[in-house]
């Protein structure tokens, strides 16, 4: 059996559901991108019948995606396979995932179907997929609690019919090492078929064990792992990639396995989610959380010093965490900047560029230092607003006893201007924007944080509007905080009004 494990990542499918994260056409684009330059195998885009968002997303994702193969997830029914595979149209290596569940419990109450009619529907899924997609994984939900002599025969059935790759889901996060590696011995051996198929492994983490179980199902025979970037998913998420791949790369003497991940991209992967869905990594973190490399106490920091590999089992470099470097002063120029735009990993066109060196120019006089970090966020507010609908040009606001907010945006050639006054100076500002806008929604959480170091440094907010009936996130930037909440809120108002425009049409 070859050591060559593949990554299949899930943070734009899996992640995505989860309460928070929910991500925009564009944003998933972004997302892909980096999920591309970090050496993923698979990146799973989506679940087109969901919605016409989702198809879209796919689609995007799908036609953006240089290397990476691009899968989409449907139901063992011809309408979503169907669906599914017209979102995969101009995917270079599409891959088909259907799925359907194989434990009692889901089989009696959820589907109401008898084994041998979801038997049935495993072969007629897989045969239509396969008709219609090069690449078709199945996956078995629940498979963990699913009788294990049934779910060999579920494998067996959707190999003959042609899948590719068989996934045995722990779905509810319920399994245990031992038990997951015994699953997958057990089925490779008594599926017929089984050698000419890949066997995946896809955990949840309610137990805190999606790691530690997808490392032994790799030990039991299954040589590929779905993941996502920051562990994000349903409920406490799913097997994180940063953590599957380092134990892999770490502990060689255990796990003798071959990945192709680019380990260095895997810190600005973070921190791209991170900086997309507005979801904050916690501190101890394994791997990406701010703490995992931070040594405070006096012994470790004097081992450190003599030898770092006292107290570091793995260098922060190779997961590409970097100081925030210090990258330009206000005399270094634009060609400068474009270059270290570039080594950061964003192609500007020219008239951006133009716009990041105004800013930059304007952020420099007022910190003096611009770190990487501040060069990204200004990126992200620059892209932001080549896909808005409105533009805060201004907010002026007045503390005191009657905060008072003055606020004028733009849309198209029109200016509008509103006042209004609030609890606070923040507010004020979201009820002048909702004046003006005609959009107003419910402040669901509302996080400031300062994005390098220092007084004037840029405060970077994110927030997550209730907008009839959708929970939308927006973040924007700037060094004065209420200025940046406006923005924010703004961007969650434009996302909202680019989604009207393509109504979700849920079919499933
Ligand atoms: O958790 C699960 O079972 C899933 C399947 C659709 C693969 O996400
Ligand atoms: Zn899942």
């Amino acid at each position: 059996m070859s050591n060559r494990v593949e990554i299949f990542d899930t943070t734009l499918r899996d992640g995505e559901q989860s309460p928070g994260a929910s991500m925009d056409v564009r944003e998933k684009v972004q997302m892909a991108i980096q999920l591309d330059r970090l050496g993923v195998d698979i990146i799973e885009a989506g679940f087109p019948i969901a919605s016409n968002q989702e198809f879209e997303g796919v689609q995007k994702v799908a036609e953006a995606v240089e290397h990476a193969r691009v899968a989409a997830l449907a139901r063992a029914l011809n309408k979503d396979i169907e669906r599914a595979a017209a979102a995969l149209a101009k995917a270079k290596n599409p891959v088909l995932h259907t799925f359907l569940a194989t434990s009692k419990i889901h089989m009696e109450h959820k589907l109401r179907m008898t084994p041998e009619q979801v038997l049935q529907a495993v072969d007629t899924a897989v045969r239509l997929a396969k008709t219609l997609v090069p690449r078709v994984e199945f996956s078995a939900e629940d498979s963990t609690r699913s009788e294990l002599v049934f779910l060999a025969e579920v494998a067996q059935t959707a190999i003959a019919a042609g899948a590719d790759v068989i996934n045995l889901p722990d779905t509810v996060g319920y399994t245990t090492p031992g038990e997951i590696r015994a699953m997958f011995e057990y089925v490779i051996k008594h599926a017929k078929g089984s050698e000419g198929a890949i066997f995946s492994s896809h955990n949840h983490n309610d137990l805190g064990l999606a790691v530690a179980n997808a490392l032994a199902a790799v030990l039991g025979g299954a040589r590929q792992i779905e993941c996502t970037v920051n562990g994000i998913g349903e409920r406490a998420g799913n097997t994180s990639l940063e953590e599957v791949v380092m134990a892999m790369h770490t502990r060689q003497d255990q796990y003798p396995f071959v990945c192709q991940v680019r380990t260095e991209e895997i810190v600005p992967s973070s921190e791209a989610l991170s900086r997309i869905t507005g979801l904050a990594v916690p501190y101890n973190k394994p791997v990406v959380g701010r703490n995992a490399f931070a040594h405070e106490s006096g012994i470790h920091q004097h081992g450190m010093i003599a030898n770092s590999k006292t107290y570091e089992i793995m260098s922060p470099e190779s997961v590409g965490r970097k100081r925030s470097d210090l990258v330009l002063g206000k005399h270094s120029g634009r060609a400068g900047l474009a270059k270290r735009s570039e080594e950061l990993g964003y192609a500007l066109p020219e008239d951006q560029l133009v716009q990041l060196y105004e800013r930059f120019i304007a952020l420099a006089d007022k910190k003096k230092e611009v770190f990487d970090d501040d060069l990204r966020m200004l990126i992200t507010s620059i892209n932001n607003e080549s896909f808005e609908t409105y533009h805060l040009q201004r907010v002026n606001t007045s503390g005191g006893d009657l905060p008072i907010a003055a606020v004028q945006m733009i849309r198209g050639d029109a200016t509008y201007e509103e006042a209004a006054t609030g609890d606070g100076p923040v507010d004020a500002a979201i009820k002048a924007i909702e004046a003006i806008t005609g959009v107003s929604g419910t402040l669901e959480e509302f996080r400031i944080r300062a994005v390098t170091p220092g007084k004037e440094a840029l405060g970077e907010a994110h927030i997550t509007v209730h907008i009839q009936g959708r929970s939308i996130t927006g973040s924007d930037a700037s060094t004065d905080i209420i200025e940046a909440a406006a923005k924010a809120y703004v961007n969650a108002i434009n996302k909202y009004l680019a989604g009207q425009t393509m109504p979700d049409q849920n079919q499933g």
